[in-house]
This record gives structure tokens, sequence and C-alpha cells, in this order.
């Protein structure tokens, strides 16, 4: 069982709660306002330091607070059992802890914690900016490769260094800086070009469960030009490198192309089918991390009744159910989901003012359904 207990107090209209979540599925109803997405903004602050509605903490914590706190107990297949603890202040300090020791970097915190988000935001995967889809990959990747933080670390710190060498226009230190500058990008490049080959297989399956009409393609550029290598690349660009003052190719200009044929999917799509689109990626990295590190993918899905229509959402309901991860799902009505989904083992709460309550839910079977 993934998250075991979870604790929440000082996030948003949320009464100080202690739930025990099923390890399987967890439906969360009420009213809107009732505070249904705080509790899973909540976990998801847990594990990323971030919420995924707002980029300002000072908005998450409860008006009347002056701390938030958090704490989940993790039972992990494979990790085992740890109790991470997080603390925020109103005036910015915080304090992250596992097992009662401070942890000085979220990524620890992360790493216990491998949750996908899917809210009505996550559907701008498609349609924002790269680097959206350069995170999305790299959740992959730092969750199955151990070395990949260390990689990413050193490159953030080698282009740091190269953009100030070429700010201050001092070309004598490129040298210098470009062998460190190439060995990390190449490292990053290839944990991730072998993450997309494992990955594709996953998404075309996910995809093709999720709405068999729809064929798209990932298409992977790596931050510089193919078939030539990042020295030469660097070399060519060094002008104009020390003119803009930043360094224009690596792999902090990657992409995931996303396609209809030659079009980029965006400009194709459906909304509806561009969502699609995103739970199949979101579904099939959760089932690929799954697959190779003996470990479950915690799901929180925000909404989904207002964000794909019936069919879509029982079987992105029916994909995730037979993933065997924790699930924490959101609706209005119990009903909208519940009518079409009776999975067996699962949990039901109930929301309201802020307070969180489990409720008996014996489920009938199902009148309805699209098997
Ligand atoms: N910092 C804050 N302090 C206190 N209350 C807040 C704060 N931020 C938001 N709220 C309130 O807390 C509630 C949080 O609602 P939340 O978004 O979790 O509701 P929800 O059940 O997901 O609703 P919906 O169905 O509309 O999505 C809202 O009533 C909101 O007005
Ligand atoms: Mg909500």
């Amino acid at each position: 069982m993934p998250i075991r207990q979870l604790s929440v107090s000082g996030v948003r209209n949320l009464q100080p709660l202690t739930l025990t979540p099923h390890p399987y599925i967890n439906f969360l109803y009420g009213d809107n306002g009732s505070g249904k997405s705080s509790v899973l903004e909540s976990i998801a602050l847990m594990a990323s330091g971030k919420s995924f509605r707002t980029s300002q903490f000072k908005f998450v914590l409860s008006q009347q607070a002056e701390r938030m706190e958090l704490s989940l107990c993790i039972d992990d297949e494979n990790l085992g059992e740890a109790e991470l603890h997080s603390l925020r202040l109103k005036t910015g300090d915080q304090l992250l802890k596992i097992n009662g020791s401070v942890l000085t970097s979220q990524a620890e915190a992360a790493h216990w914690l491998p949750v996908q988000v899917i809210e009505p935001n996550t559907f701008r995967l498609l349609s924002g900016s790269p680097e959206e889809r350069r995170q999305f990959i790299d959740w992959g990747v730092f969750h199955v490769e151990h070395e990949f933080m260390d990689h990413w670390k050193t490159f953030r710190k080698q282009l740091k260094q190269r953009n100030a060498v070429l700010k201050q226009k001092e070309q004598q230190w490129l040298e210098v800086w470009n062998p460190g500058f190439i060995e990390s990008s190449e490292a990053i490049d290839a944990q991730r070009q072998s993450y997309l080959k494992r990955f594709k297989p996953e998404f075309d399956a996910a995809l093709a469960q999720l709405d068999e009409t729809l064929e798209v393609e990932l298409a992977y550029y790596r931050g510089w030009e193919k078939d030539t290598d990042l020295a030469s690349v660097l070399e060519r660009q060094q002008e104009r490198d020390l003119a803009i003052g930043y360094t224009q190719s690596g792999p902090h200009r990657a992409e995931l192309r996303i396609k209809c044929g030659k079009q980029p999917a965006v400009e194709i799509l459906s909304r509806g089918q561009q969502k699609t689109v995103v739970a199949a990626l979101k579904v099939a990295q959760g089932s690929l991390f799954q697959k190779e590190s003996d470990r479950r993918t915690i799901y929180l899905v925000d909404d989904l009744a207002s964000e794909l229509d019936e069919k879509h959402r029982f079987a992105l309901c029916k994909l995730l159910e037979d993933l065997k991860c924790q699930v924490f799902i959101t609706s209005i009505d119990k009903e909208k989901l519940t009518d079409i989904w009776r999975p067996t083992a699962s949990k039901v709460f109930h929301v309201e003012h802020g307070v969180v309550t489990e409720i008996d839910h014996a489920l009938p079977a199902a009148s309805t359904t699209h098997d």
C-alpha cells in the first residue's frame, strides 16, 4: 500500500484531518468548494513541494493558519515503510523530514511518492510550453534511473556557468566549461532517449485502450540537431551564443513532439481528444514505472467528470483499476463515477465544508457498465 495514512492541517478550507486511504481506489465526493481538490493538492505538495493549482504557497495556506503540516505514512512494496513530514510556516520557513530526520532536498520525498496528477490543468501538457513535456519525460527518468538526478544537477550547474561566461563575453573560459557541459548533456540525453524507447509501446497500448480511433506519434528532439555531435554544434553556434548571452542548444532545449501524422496533435485534435491523449501519457508513465521499479504509482485524479465523456471516463478508470495502483479520484456527486465504475477494492469519502468523512459504501453491482 503506498499511502497508508495521511494527516493534513492548515491547507485551504480543510479542517485538520487524518485519513486511512484504501490501497487501491479512493473516491472523494462533495459539493463545489467543499475541499476535494485540496486533499489531492496536499498529497501533491508532499510529493513535489509544489501545488498543481498555484505557484505560490501563501494561497494554499489556510487563511486562518500560521502553519501547514502534512504527514504521510508510506508502505512501499519495494522501499519499505517511511513517515514523511512537511512543515511550512506563513513566514516561508519550511522543514521536511523522513522518519524524524531532516531532508535537505525535495527529491527524496519525491522518490518515495511517485505521484501522477490528472486534473484540469494537466491537460495543458499538450498545448503548453516544451518545458512541461520535458518535465514529464524527466519524471519518468528520475523515478527509474537513479543516477539521473546527479546528472541533472551537474548539468544545471554547468549550464549556469556556461551562460555566465557567455554573458560576460569571456570567450577564453568556454574551452574550460564546454567538456563538462557536453558530458552531462550527453548523459541526460542518453537516459531520456532510452526511457522514451521503453515508454512509446506503453503509450500506444494505453491510447488504444482509451480510444482506438486516435493515431498519435511521439517524436523526441534532444535539444540539438540530429546526427551532429554537441561539440560541433556549440562551436558553430559560439558566436551567436556570445552575442545573446546564453546557450542555444542542449538538453534544456529538448522537446517531446506529439503529432498526428506530420502535424502537431494540439492543432488537429479536439479538446476532448487532447485530454484522452494526455490521460494515455499519464497512464503509460505510471504503468512503465510500476513495471520497471516493482512499485506502485499514486494517481491523483481531480474532477474527471468535467474533463472526459462517460465512455472515456470509464475507459480511464478501468485502466487505472487494472494497473492496481493507488488512486484518489474526486467528483461532485458520487453517482457520476460509481454509476459507471464499481471497483471492488475501494473506499468512499464525503467532503463537506472542509471535513472529510469516510462513508460506509456497500456498492451494489453496476447496472450500466461499458464492458
Ligand atoms: N487559503 C485558503 N484558506 C481558506 N480557504 C480557502 C483558501 N483557498 C481556498 N479556500 C476555500 O477552500 C475551498 C477549497 O476548495 P477546493 O478547491 O478544494 O474544493 P472542491 O471540493 O475541489 O470544489 P470543486 O468541486 O469546485 O472543484 C473553497 O471553498 C475555497 O473558497
Ligand atoms: Mg475541485
